[in-house]
């Protein structure tokens, strides 16, 4: 790779919030390393973003849903030493807990902490060392509400937030930026997975004004590593304010009862729970 040139890798670059953090860093000059699972993918976007910004774009495919993948991240970075790193890969589930295949959520677990922990890990020496560099993990809104249908995926988003919040004090004496963003809905392929499929779930009752698309999410989100910089942020003003309330001291309690309240009493008589 060119030297002086700086290098983000980016986890769940083949689509969505991954693939839209890809082309904005390229945009910026950024040098790749785009890991995924679907190798297609990610050399289509290599090459694009290639021949679009003349930046390197080195994919590397790995499930980092498994040690084994995590493993090949890590050795490949015993060579490299990105100034970037971002946690974009994960997934959700539809369902309830108790039904969900078993490996999809020890998968899912697996995924949204370890692996992005180890990577963390992995790449911040080299960090430390320079006293500068970048680590986002993509969080969710879902960190500040869990009920029925999202114990694990809320779980997992508030394990990002409390992490990068520790974080950010350990690196206070370095200019390493880290953060935790919590997008809300945003048009990706989230939520068009088989499992989703199979749930027969769509997401159109969320009303419209709450919907991002990526490049959104990500422009706000990198905008925000120098401009009133916080650990944890949430994109879009109605997320904003959703989050607002359910975090407002006295008034978000009486929220989230009312919502947990709700959500039981439509399971007790058997009712669907869209949420
Ligand atoms: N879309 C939303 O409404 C929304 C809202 C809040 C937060 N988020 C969060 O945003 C992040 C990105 O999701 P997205 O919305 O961009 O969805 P997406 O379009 O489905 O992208 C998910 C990415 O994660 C990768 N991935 C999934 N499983 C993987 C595995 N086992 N190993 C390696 N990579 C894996 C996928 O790549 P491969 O399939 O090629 O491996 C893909 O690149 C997730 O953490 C999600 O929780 C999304």
């Amino acid at each position: 790779m060119t030297q002086n040139k700086k290098t983000a890798l980016i986890t769940g670059a083949s689509s969505g919030i991954g693939k839209t953090y890809a082309g904005y860093l390229a945009s910026l000059g950024y040098d790749l390393i785009l890991v995924a699972r679907r190798e297609k993918l990610l050399t289509e976007l290599a090459n694009d973003l290639t021949a679009k910004y003349k930046v390197n774009s080195e994919i590397l495919t790995a499930d980092l849903s498994q040690h084994e993948g995590v493993v090949k991240v890590k050795e490949f970075l015993n060579n490299a030493a990105p100034d970037a790193f971002i946690h974009a890969a994960g997934y959700g589930t539809r369902g309830f807990f108790y039904e969900v295949d078993e490996d999809l959520i020890e998968r899912q677990v697996y995924l949204m902490t370890v692996a992005g922990t180890v990577l963390a890990r992995a790449v911040l020496p080299a960090m430390i060392e320079k006293k500068e560099g970048v680590i986002i993990f993509v969080s969710s809104v879902a960190a500040f509400i869990s009920t029925a249908q999202y114990p694990v995926y809320s779980a997992v988003k508030t394990y990002a937030n409390t992490f990068i919040t520790g974080l950010r004090d350990e690196l206070a004496a370095t200019n390493i930026k880290v953060q935790s963003v919590c997008p809300g809905v945003t048009r990706t392929e989230f939520m068009h997975t088989e499992q989703y499929k199979e749930k027969n779930f769509d997401y159109s009752f969320v009303p419209e004004k709450y919907w991002q698309d990526p490049e959104d999410v990500v422009k706000e989100s990198w905008e925000r590593l120098t401009k009133k910089y916080k650990p944890i942020i949430v994109t879009g003003k109605y997320n904003r304010f959703l989050v607002g309330m359910l975090t407002a001291p006295f008034i978000g309690g009486l929220i989230k009862k009312r919502i947990s309240k709700n959500i039981r009493k439509r399971i007790k008589k058997g009712l669907p729970v869209e949420i």
